[in-house]
């Protein structure tokens, strides 16, 4: 019972949408209306700037964390904790509070991953942060690292449930990151630091 329950809570705490309080907040506007359309960091430093950014990217993170945590708390058994952390990239982008119209899932799968795996996590975002940096694509680096960590945790023998949560969270960042991928194919994707999608 207090295994579902802090499913039950992963999700609820993943669908507060830090983005889109933000842009209540500091702009009186709804961030999904504005640049990319998406509740999420890289749509905020566009549209709010590199403060609520980073405080978006840290928050989003951040839920990814506890909630695999309130599993390690509820229950001696991995897939409890696979699961709550799932719940948190679950509710993030599709959240209860907000229409179930929430972000892409990168910062929290970020936040998920490096506390169920952290070595895999941290090669996979060096090597999304280097592409990044090279390209000035945010959407390619997060596909990038979704699609590496799959075979960093299978190279690595990480446990079962770790390398399933993470081929399922390959496919949740490329269903999130369709039309990224339909602009990057026709080379009309944003590069970090345009302002207008
Ligand atoms: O994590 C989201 C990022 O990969 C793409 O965001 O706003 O450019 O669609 P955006």
């Amino acid at each position: 019972m207090l295994s579902i329950i802090t499913i039950v809570v992963g999700y609820l705490l993943g669908s507060i949408s830090f983005s889109y309080l933000f842009g209540k907040w500091f702009k009186g506007i709804d961030i999904r209306k504005h640049g990319s359309g998406n509740a999420g960091a890289t749509n905020t430093l566009r549209v709010l700037g590199k403060g609520p950014a980073i405080l978006v990217l840290l928050l989003d993170a951040l839920k990814g964390v506890v909630a695999v945590l309130l599993g390690v708390w509820a229950a001696d058994d991995i897939w409890i904790s696979v699961l709550c952390g799932l719940a948190a990239i679950v509710g993030h982008n599709w959240p209860v509070f907000f229409g179930f119209r929430g972000g892409k899932g990168i910062a929290t799968t970020i936040g998920v991953m490096a506390t169920l795996c952290f070595v895999p996590t941290l090669i996979a975002g060096l090597t999304a942060i280097a592409i990044i940096a090279i390209t000035r694509f945010v959407s390619l680096g997060s596909l990038i690292l979704t699609a590496l960590l799959p075979f960093l945790i299978w190279g690595m023998d990480r446990p079962l449930p770790v390398l399933w949560i993470s081929i399922l969270l390959c496919a949740f960042a490329f269903l999130r990151h369709r039309t990224n991928i339909v602009k990057l194919i026709q080379g009309k994707e944003n590069k970090l630091g345009q302002k207008r999608a």
